[in-house]
């Protein structure tokens, strides 16, 4: 596949696998602390072998990477699918590199893996959020104001249901896609880079 867009506004997004291992472990160790800690709860680089399985797609999660023209992962995004009260929810998490973030990328990821998710059957989510994660959470809260929330001793977990223009959105994977910060304002929710190929 090109990983290596030549247009320098232009990424690619595609689905993970162990093949993106080494991409991956580099993406994680160049995450600042702060975001590190935001997405994992804990410092997270170097990555130990049971992150690598997990970020890596190995326990059966859905695993979406965002790479810049150069092929370096910027941005790694997953749904886990798991039983909730008798169905399947999809747990998600997001992370996007420092200097790419507030750029619409994970903006982007979610509404990709929403997108996915639903295609498999899922009906909702789960998203555990540390309660100082204001772009996270305030994400949330837009595209989901009434998801029911629960405060647990390390993370707000909301569960938001899927809604029917959240099923059918998403970018095309694998695919280009447009990257830099002039992206078309649009509905909350539906704000992401501009779809350039699929
Ligand atoms: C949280 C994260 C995934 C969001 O991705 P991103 O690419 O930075 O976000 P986007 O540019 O797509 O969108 C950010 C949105 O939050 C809004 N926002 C930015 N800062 C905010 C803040 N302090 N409070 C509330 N909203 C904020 C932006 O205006 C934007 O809204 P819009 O889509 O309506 O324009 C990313 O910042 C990140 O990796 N953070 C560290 C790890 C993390 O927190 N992961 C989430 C754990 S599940």
């Amino acid at each position: 596949m090109q990983r290596t867009p030549s247009d320098a506004n232009v990424g690619l997004i595609w689905p993970g696998g162990e093949h993106d291992a080494a991409s991956i472990r580099e993406f994680i160790c160049g995450l600042s602390p702060r975001s590190q800690y935001l997405r994992f709860f804990a410092a997270a680089a170097p990555p130990s072998s049971g992150l690598m399985r997990v970020l890596c797609g190995r326990t059966g999660a859905d695993i979406l990477l965002i790479a810049d023209r150069n092929g370096a992962v910027i941005a790694h995004g997953m749904a886990a699918d798991t039983p909730v009260t008798g169905e399947l929810a999809s747990n998600v998490g997001l992370v996007v590199a420092d200097r790419w973030q507030q750029q619409g990328l994970g903006t982007l990821l979610l509404r990709t893996l929403i997108g996915r998710a639903s295609r498999r059957g899922i009906g909702s989510l789960v998203l555990d959020v540390l309660p100082a994660n204001d772009r996270m959470l305030g994400i949330v809260s837009r595209w989901w104001p009434d998801a029911p929330r629960q405060l647990t001793p390390d993370a707000v977990v909301i569960r938001p249901a899927i809604t029917p223009w959240q099923a059918a959105g998403g970018q095309a994977v694998p695919g280009l896609i447009k990257l830099g910060r002039d992206r078309p304002a649009s509905q909350p929710g539906l704000a992401a880079p501009g779809r350039t190929a699929a």
